[in-house]
């Protein structure tokens, strides 16, 4: 068991102080902002809910042994003196990351262990010296009590064996983490993802489809293989040559896709309507409120994992 702390109690920190409790270490979670930490004691108490019911974790895992396990810190102080290790999940913004590294670096025990979460930023350049041997980013995907990818990726002067370390302390909690020989901005399904992302905004933004064929494409053409194949076991299945018409077909003209904005996009944020917090994104979801949404999402998570789990996982060529 180690004492981890987690510095940033968003959508992603609450989630991962959750991981980190269920993963048998006691947690410190810290926020700048009082309300955001005290909702998400909440917050993790309703996700521990889904597992629950799901049966994703057992019994044993009531709401009491979630608070032996959390401690709630209203400053950073706090929350890092003397742990081992620390998560930062602070907003996405360079500046503030480095302010809170210049004050970690002070704070931190002098063996402690400092793991991003940034999703795209390079944050090696932000971080002093005297942490960067035992400075290391680990990104996790929404929610990650229930994705088990994580990238981790060192920098220039990080030791081998913290992100030894990190990777096993990880793997034991049972995700599925994958170290990276550098860092790739994005990493691997991040940009695949920004990939999609062109390509569906200019579709949308050409008139051209609708964002209910966009998903129904999704969800009934690719998802499916993607669990079962992946991307390039799915390509050995077709035959290579198909994939290699594809690329040398200009007729789709993707060019348009690499564009940095979306008329549709801006539009829905300028009108407020970004996304299920606000009751409304690209779909009207104003019938249930976010929580319910959010516990609905993870309960058809957990279906899909035991689904899968049952089925052997995907099917892997040597
Ligand atoms: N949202 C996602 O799906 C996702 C996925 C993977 C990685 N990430 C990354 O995780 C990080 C957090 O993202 P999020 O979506 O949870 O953001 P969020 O806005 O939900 O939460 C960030 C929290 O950090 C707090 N904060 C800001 N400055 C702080 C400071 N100096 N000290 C303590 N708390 C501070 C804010 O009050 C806020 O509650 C970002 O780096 C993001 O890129 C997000």
């Amino acid at each position: 068991m180690t004492e981890v702390t987690i510095v940033g109690a968003g959508l992603m920190g609450h989630a991962l102080a959750l991981v980190y409790v269920l993963g048998g270490h006691r947690v410190r979670l810290t926020d700048s902002n009082p309300t955001t930490l005290m909702m998400a004691r909440q917050r993790m108490e309703s996700a521990l809910g889904c597992l629950l019911d799901g049966g994703e974790v057992d019994d044993t895992w009531t709401v009491a042994r979630l608070d032996a396990s959390l401690r709630l810190c209203p400053t950073l102080k706090e929350a890092v003196d003397d742990t081992e290790v620390v998560v930062e999940a602070i907003t996405e913004d360079p500046p503030a990351k480095e302010r809170l590294y210049a004050e970690l670096a002070e704070l931190m025990h002098p063996a402690a262990i400092l793991a991003s979460n940034t999703s795209h930023l390079d944050v090696f350049p932000l971080i002093p010296a005297s942490l960067q041997r035992r400075s290391v980013i680990t990104h996790w995907y929404s929610p990650p009590y229930l994705i088990d990818l994580v990238d981790i990726a060192a920098g220039p002067d990080t030791d081998p064996a913290v992100v030894e370390r990190v990777r096993a302390s990880i793997s034991a909690m049972g995700k599925r983490p994958l170290v990276f020989r550098n860092f790739i901005p994005g990493y691997v399904a991040n940009r695949i993802q920004t990939a999609i992302s062109r390509e569906v905004y200019s579709l949308l933004d050409d008139g051209l489809v609708t964002p209910h064929e966009v998903d129904h494409s999704i969800v009934h053409g690719l998802a499916l293989r993607f669990l079962v194949l992946g991307h390039l076991a799915k390509a050995d299945f077709a035959g290579l040559p198909l994939s290699q018409h594809s690329l040398a077909n200009r007729e789709d003209d993707l060019s348009r896709a690499m564009r940095a904005n979306s008329e549709t996009l801006d539009q829905l944020i300028a009108d407020g309507h970004t996304g299920v917090l606000s009751g409304r994104g690209f779909f009207d979801w104003s019938d249930h409120s976010p929580d319910d949404l959010f516990r609905e999402r993870d309960r058809r998570l957990i279906g899909l994992k035991q689904t899968m789990r049952n089925l052997g996982g995907p099917l892997r060529g040597k």
